[in-house]
């Protein structure tokens, strides 16, 4: 794997989660395969989980790491073509990319979208150019439209929690999984949703979204999935639940409602088969998420965060040993 962006990239997901798994269990098994290589992790936008979980997962690897917060640290970019840079801009992407892909044998990249205008950011044109120009292999800390390190993630809690629940029957018995989403008070991106939704269709699970009218997620992303704006109905006997709020697609990067009943509590969990509540975290508690689920025996939000590491270093693993 030379790019890491999407569930696309990915020629068998059960062996990568697998490879997870057993990374998990002995985290230090392949030192020699990072030994002299150097992982970039360059960041437009905040992180915690994602920048700390893949630092220890290339430190595992017996890599070194260099990390930069490129949106503050850097020369202002310029991510446009043909442009005269007598404004702001200081740096082209082309130049900044080139420049970072010398030295290092593997980046990260973040960058979320301006949720200003759909087609630009639906065509990942800042991701794309920086795997262009920086001539390594590249893997995605999230981008305007997916976050596919989080899904590896939740993929394997799932899997995980799923064969502890079910020792006997957990590959004969397929989970229902449903992405809900929840209110928030700031306009999101639809990553999230979008690359959960790309995984679990490809995932051996049912898959059900459920949001207020005005949040449909794009086609492209929720291809086999069954949608239901009744949020009760739909919670009816979930093995996981996952909370997640995220803008309009449609009326792009606006928030249509406040949402009001949408957030996920004891209540509603007393609808599901004892489900696992999943979040990718940060979450605002007793607006997202209520304080009684996320510190109650069902939330999964530890677990997740915890197999961050597990996939960023099977991703990892995985383009060492190209
Ligand atoms: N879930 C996640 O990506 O967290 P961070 O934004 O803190 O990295």
């Amino acid at each position: 794997m030379k790019l890491f962006s999407s569930v696309h990239d990915v020629q068998n997901i059960d062996s990568l989660v697998a490879d997870a798994l057993a990374l998990k269990k002995n985290p230090y098994s392949y030192q020699h395969l990072g030994k002299n290589k150097t992982l970039g992790l360059i960041f437009m936008n905040p992180s915690l989980r994602t920048r700390i979980s893949t630092q220890k997962a290339a430190l595992n690897l017996g890599m070194q790491v260099i990390v930069m917060n490129l949106d503050k640290e850097g020369w202002a970019l310029e991510t446009n073509d043909g442009v005269i840079m007598n404004g702001t801009t200081v740096e082209h992407i082309r130049e900044a990319a080139g420049v970072l892909g010398q030295y290092c044998d593997i980046i990260g990249f973040r960058a979320f979208p301006s949720l200003q205008n759909r087609e630009e950011d639906y065509s990942e044109n800042i991701f794309n150019k920086f795997v262009t120009y920086c001539k390594v292999p590249v893997i995605s800390l999230e981008s305007a439209t997916r976050h596919p390190l989080q899904s590896l993630a939740d993929l394997i809690t799932i899997k995980e929690v799923w064969a502890i629940k079910n020792p006997a029957l957990a590959k004969k018995i397929k989970p229902k999984v449903v992405l809900t989403w929840a209110p928030h008070v700031k306009p999101l991106p639809q990553a999230v949703a979008n690359s959960f939704a790309e995984w679990m269709c490809k995932a051996d699970v049912e898959f059900t979204i459920t949001h207020p009218l005005g949040y449909e997620l794009s086609p492209e992303f929720t291809s086999n999935a069954t949608v239901k704006h009744n949020q009760t109905e739909a919670l009816k006997n979930a093995d996981f639940v996952y909370v997640k709020n995220w803008s309009s697609y449609t009326n792009y990067g606006k928030i249509q409602s406040d949402g009001m009943g949408w957030m996920m509590d004891n209540q509603k969990l007393k609808l599901t088969n004892n489900a696992g509540i999943m979040h990718c975290l940060p979450v605002r508690r007793g607006l997202e998420l209520a304080d009684e689920i996320l510190d109650g025996q069902n939330s999964l939000v530890l677990n997740q965060a915890n197999n961050r590491t597990w996939a960023a270093q099977a991703v990892l693993k995985n383009m060492l040993s190209l």
